[in-house]
């Protein structure tokens, strides 16, 4: 909330919108704990964990207030003890963040599950068949309006349904080490492999002993965005996803 042709307010709002689309501004720390360092000078991926000092979290804060908002989260919900948060770091910008935590299992998703091929065959059927279609016209523009699916909320659908209601996960648990409880690049970064940057410093420093493999990371609902990245990364559909209650 701002007003409108109040210099103070409109600095203030200015600087809010620049911070979303291109980056909390950082000057870098003394301690930093790089975890992996990119081509171009100065980007650079640090970890924060719980023990880091107040300055390095209420850093690590003022990046997450935005991811809270963007996906939903209540305000000061997405980090806990157990987490790793990682920053990346472009042009003294913190333009990526992603958060992990410590799991120990998760579900594989389903990649050709009915409901899929159900919403697939409810768009090839004519249109007299298709179920509650309205038609909302503006002079010569028409628009439908198609309810699919409705999803009732219930716990239990809650756990297996994922994007637009047509990704499911198996029922059955296979083991997990770390869980991606967020993921976020600001939005002048994006398709730039950041993303997949931040993925590849997790797999690599969120066990001290080994570098993790894809099959041992997990995704806690996935947006959109996040299911395309998924897939993308570990070069599969049927990456394993996680329910970040259940940890
Ligand atoms: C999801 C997100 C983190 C991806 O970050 P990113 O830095 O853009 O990802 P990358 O550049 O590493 O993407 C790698 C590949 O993933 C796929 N991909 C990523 N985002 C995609 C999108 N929005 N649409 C389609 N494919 C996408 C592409 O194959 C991409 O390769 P390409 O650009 O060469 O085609 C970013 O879009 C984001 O912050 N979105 C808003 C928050 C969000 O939805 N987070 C996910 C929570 S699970």
């Amino acid at each position: 909330m701002y007003a409108k042709g109040e210099d103070n307010d409109e600095k203030v709002h200015k600087e809010f919108h620049k911070e979303y689309y291109e980056g909390v501004r950082f000057k870098g720390w003394r301690n930093e704990r790089v975890v992996a360092e990119h081509r171009n000078a100065g980007d650079r991926v640090l970890m924060v964990v719980e023990e880091d000092s107040l300055v390095q979290k209420r850093k690590l804060q003022s990046v997450l207030k935005f991811i809270e908002k963007e996906l939903g989260f209540a305000d000061g919900e997405i980090l806990h003890k157990l987490c790793k948060a990682y920053l990346y770091i472009s042009n003294h910008r913190i333009v990526g963040c992603l958060v992990a935590e410590p799991i120990k299992t998760a579900h594989r998703v389903i990649v050709s599950h009915p409901t899929a091929k159900n919403l697939s065959d409810t768009t090839e059927k004519s249109d007299s068949q298709k179920p509650n279609k309205t038609l909302l016209r503006f002079g010569e523009i028409g628009f439908n309006q198609e309810v699919i699916k409705k999803c009732k909320s219930t716990k239990s659908q809650e756990t297996d349904q994922w994007v637009n209601g047509a990704i499911l996960s198996e029922e059955k648990t296979v083991p997990a080490l770390c869980g991606v409880r967020a993921i976020w690049v600001v939005p002048s970064h994006r398709r730039q492999g950041i993303g997949s940057k931040l993925l590849d410093a997790m797999r690599k420093s969120f066990c001290a002993d080994k570098r993790l493999e894809h099959a041992e990371c997990a995704f806690s609902s996935p947006t959109s965005a996040g299911h395309a990245l998924a897939t993308s990364y570990t070069h599969s559909m049927s990456f394993l996803v996680y329910m970040s209650g259940d940890v």
